[in-house]
């Protein structure tokens, strides 16, 4: 694997899935891979569970991890090609990346869109940059449209439950993603890479609820099917996939804060026992009831907690690439 930007660098997601839940079982499985390897972890805006999961899974596989906080403690930086910077940016990323790519083996990043633009923040023109310009493998910790790491954590953990859930081995798992309430405007990047990563998978019967003007972009549901009723969607779902998101056709508005749609117990009767699912952080009682999250179908904490081992199998697969040293 030369980088993980997204699900089109994995060449086969079961084997990465059952490499991530390896290391769940031995999670020093591979403690010698990364030694006298360093990534860097730059954080152009915040985290907690991305970041410190990385850092152990590193960790875990004998790789030194760096954390910079770019957006708050570095010079800002330029992205735009052929300016004259005589603004507020003092760096452009053209001389900044390439002297990370010389001091870490794989740079890991964290961008969120500025949901102002839909063509500059689909372009993914911060990742992107990065990826020309440092020589070494990238990998998105979040980047303007996706979330890699998150859904490769989102398709284990599915997997992972399917071992204990009663449902029937020939069956396949109903999962659906909807759409709930939040304070503010969100990007789309979960559901985009949730949507991408289930359909590219390919084992469950997916479907996505949202209200009008909430459509993501075709480019990552093709195959799932698409409901704008939420009560109907849920019915019989074995897994329900909670998440907030901007509208993608009315570029970053929020269009609906209706909090008929945050998912509570009442709700989940309608489907099979299902497990509820979210990225975190959650707003209590905005997006899920205080009900669900502290009861039984709850499966947020585990999701969290795997996020250490999808990543431990991303940056195993990188490092166990032929060729790679501090200079790409
Ligand atoms: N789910 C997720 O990416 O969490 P953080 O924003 O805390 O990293």
């Amino acid at each position: 694997m030369k980088q993980f930007i997204s699900v089109d660098d994995v060449t086969d997601i079961d084997a990465l899935v059952q490499k991530a839940l390896m290391y769940k079982q031995q999670p020093f499985h591979s403690k010698t891979l990364g030694i006298n390897k360093r990534i860097g972890c730059l954080f152009l805006n915040p985290s907690m569970r991305t970041r410190l999961s990385t850092q152990i899974a590193a960790q875990n596989l004998g790789m030194e991890s760096i954390v910079f906080n770019v957006g708050s403690e570095g010079w800002s930086l330029e992205f735009e090609e052929g300016v004259i910077m005589n603004g507020t940016s003092v760096e452009h990323v053209k001389d900044a990346a390439p002297v990370f790519g010389n001091y870490f083996d794989i740079l890991a990043i964290r961008t969120f869109p500025l949901l102002k633009n839909r063509e500059d923040d689909y372009s993914e023109r911060f990742i992107n940059q990065f990826v020309k310009y440092c020589g070494i493998p990238v990998v998105s910790l979040e980047s303007a449209t996706l979330h890699p790491l998150q859904s490769l954590t989102d398709v284990m953990t599915i997997q992972e439950m399917l071992q204990f859930s009663s449902l029937e081995k020939s069956k396949r798992p109903k999962v659906v993603l909807t759409w709930a309430p939040h304070v503010k405007a969100l990007p789309q990047c979960v559901a985009n890479s949730f949507s991408q990563w289930i359909t590219s998978w390919g084992k469950t019967d997916f479907v996505i609820t949202h209200p009008d003007g909430y459509t993501l972009d075709e480019k990552f549901t093709k195959g799932a099917t698409i409901i704008t009723d939420q009560e109907k969607a849920l019915k019989n779902a074995d897994f329900v996939y909670v998440k907030n998101w901007s509208s993608y056709d009315q570029y970053g508005i929020m269009l609906s804060n209706d909090s008929s749609w945050m998912l509570n117990s009442e709700k989940l009767k309608h489907t099979n026992n299902a497990k509820v699912m979210h990225c975190l952080p959650v707003r209590r009682n905005v997006e899920l009831s205080d009900e669900i999250l502290d009861g039984a179908s709850s499966i947020v904490t585990r999701q969290a907690s795997n996020r250490v081992w999808a990543a431990q199998a991303v940056l195993s697969q990188i490092l166990g690439r032929e060729n790679i040293s501090i200079n790409g």
